[in-house]
């Protein structure tokens, strides 16, 4: 997929990887380097366009230029800073302005300009976020929007290079979709070809090329990632693949069955199961501090995932379920590649000599979703809300045991099922429950209990940093409260946990 490709050069801006599924929604296929890495890129000759992302710098004091990158004579779009910089690179200002715009802005626009090619009106609602402004514009430019505040809010030279003040990567900006779609469409001449057909054609070739009759084995974790992995690797090369499902004990009710049937009955796919209840419940006797318990549940995994594939040595290839994200940021924060949570193997000992197979990491969190379901991956498993590494660990809180994790198993099966049922599951982001270490006094029947108390909590977020609670009908929390309490033994009272992040997170530890 090496033609047909648009490469976003990120400057450090919150929205990057935003540009990066816009082009891709429009099924084109995009990748995201840093300006470092840019030299280094490969098939730089086959691009079609590049654009440079906004970042939290001022052009006035930074080192950058695009001169390489305008070298390419490529078309190039430049967002906010990386229109300031392309303005800079072709010598004209950039300085401080007296008005800083953020947020919401109308600016008039020239309906002439490609760019803006079947943009009805020629006043529209953009998203800004600046503080700096272009004050001379290189010579050639021609200004192509603007407003009160700010003179340049976009240019175009020759018809092939283009800056925008605002985000058209925003759904806030009024037709941003099709000024992105007019860059690559009319401007780049980029062809729809970044479809999920086509991805999972070109992945599963990828993966032939690279694995030919070796051996892959893989962690299932139950959750999407690693689950599309499974299937794209085992449509891809069938039985040289086999999966290995470590069961903690801090799992969601019957995942171990779910993943049975769905992996080893209906797909066929090889699964080693490994029983590590034990081990788990044994370290964590007696521990209370969470992050203590997330250590112990970290370094249990490695050592059992480790045991277990050391006797499976015969194996070429450890495939994981990395995604694009974590490529990038990993590339951005550290330069180096980091294995992301205890669902990973955490760096593997020397002495083995697994090659990786990652072959989920070019793509977003959406593209693998859509992948899994054009696969036939049920509906239950793409959509599932995101799990913790520790799972159930830090949703115990205290210390964790047997009977416990049972508990909170049980309680937990109860109010999915309920959200499922009632609708409500895909409406919200992260829904699970809480046992909290303290008893309270009931009264079932004629009789006086002294029994668990249930959190319930559930929260709608766009990127977990921050959430708000999920505003459920009573009527609804008041059916699940009395399913638990009448389901579970040993719960006698729920509560509905009603605190966004921050101040709390999402977890309780
Ligand atoms: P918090 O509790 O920090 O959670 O607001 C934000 C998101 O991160 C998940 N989370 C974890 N995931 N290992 C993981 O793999 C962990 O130790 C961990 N702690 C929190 C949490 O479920 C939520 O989606």
């Amino acid at each position: 997929m090496a033609e047909n490709k648009i490469l976003i050069i990120d400057f450090g801006s919150q929205y990057t990887q935003l540009i990066a599924r816009r082009v891709r929604e429009l099924g084109v296929l995009s990748m995201v380097v840093s300006l470092e890495d840019f030299p280094n890129y490969p098939d730089r000759d086959q691009l079609l366009g590049v654009i440079l992302s906004g970042g939290p710098d001022s052009v006035y004091d930074s080192k950058h230029h695009v001169k390489d990158i305008l070298e390419l004579n490529i078309p190039v779009l430049g967002i906010c800073y990386g229109m300031h910089i392309l303005v800079k690179s072709l010598g004209g200002r950039v300085s401080k302005s007296d008005i800083r715009e953020y947020g919401k802005a109308g600016v008039d626009i020239d309906a002439t300009s490609v760019l803006f090619k079947g943009v009805k009106k020629p006043h529209i609602n953009v998203w800004m976020s600046h503080g700096d402004s272009v004050t001379d514009v290189p010579a050639g430019m021609k200004v192509i929007a603007h407003n009160d505040s700010t003179p340049v809010v976009a240019f175009e030279l020759v018809t092939r290079i283009f800056g925008l003040q605002f985000h058209p990567e925003v759904t806030h900006t009024d037709q941003g979709r099709k000024i992105i779609s007019n860059f690559l469409f009319q401007v780049c001449g980029a062809k729809k070809s970044w479809t999920i057909k086509r991805i999972e054609q070109d992945l599963i070739n990828d993966i032939r090329n690279t694995v030919g009759d070796k051996k892959v084995i893989l962690g299932l974790s139950g959750g999407v990632d690693s689950s599309v992995s499974a299937v794209l690797i085992h449509r891809a090369i069938g039985p040289q693949l086999k999966c290995v499902f470590v069961d903690t004990g801090l799992l969601r009710l019957n995942e171990k069955e779910d993943v049975e049937n769905l992996f080893v009955k209906n797909l066929n796919i090889k699964v080693d199961f490994v029983n590590a209840r034990r081990k788990f419940f044994d370290a964590l006797a007696n521990q209370d501090d969470p992050e203590r318990k997330r250590k112990i549940v970290g370094r249990c995994f490695v050592e059992v995932f480790q045991h277990h594939i050391r006797k499976n040595a015969n194996y070429d290839f450890l495939a994981q379920g990395t995604i694009y994200p974590d490529v990038i940021e990993s590339a951005v924060n550290s330069k180096s590649k980091t294995i992301k949570s205890h669902h990973n193997v955490g760096g593997l000992p020397k002495d083995l000599k697994f090659k990786l197979l990652e072959p989920l990491r070019i793509l977003f969190k959406d593209e693998v979703r859509r992948l899994g379901t054009s696969m036939g991956i049920p509906r239950s498993i793409i959509q599932r809300h995101p799990f913790p590494g520790p799972g159930l660990g830090v949703r115990i809180l205290g210390e964790v045991n047997r009977k416990n994790a049972s508990i909170l198993q049980k309680a937990d099966h109860v109010f999915i099922d309920e959200l499922v049922k009632s609708g409500q599951y895909d409406m919200v982001s992260q829904a699970f429950c809480v046992l909290l270490p303290v008893k309270s006094v009931g009264v079932m029947g004629d009789k006086r209990t002294y029994e668990n108390v249930i959190c319930v909590r559930s929260v709608n977020t766009i990127d977990f940093m921050t959430a708000k609670i999920s505003k459920f009908k009573f009527e609804f929390l008041e059916k699940v409260a009395n399913r638990i309490v009448n389901e579970v033994d040993g719960v006698n009272r729920v509560a509905y946990d009603i605190t966004s992040k921050p101040p709390a997170t999402i977890e309780w530890e």
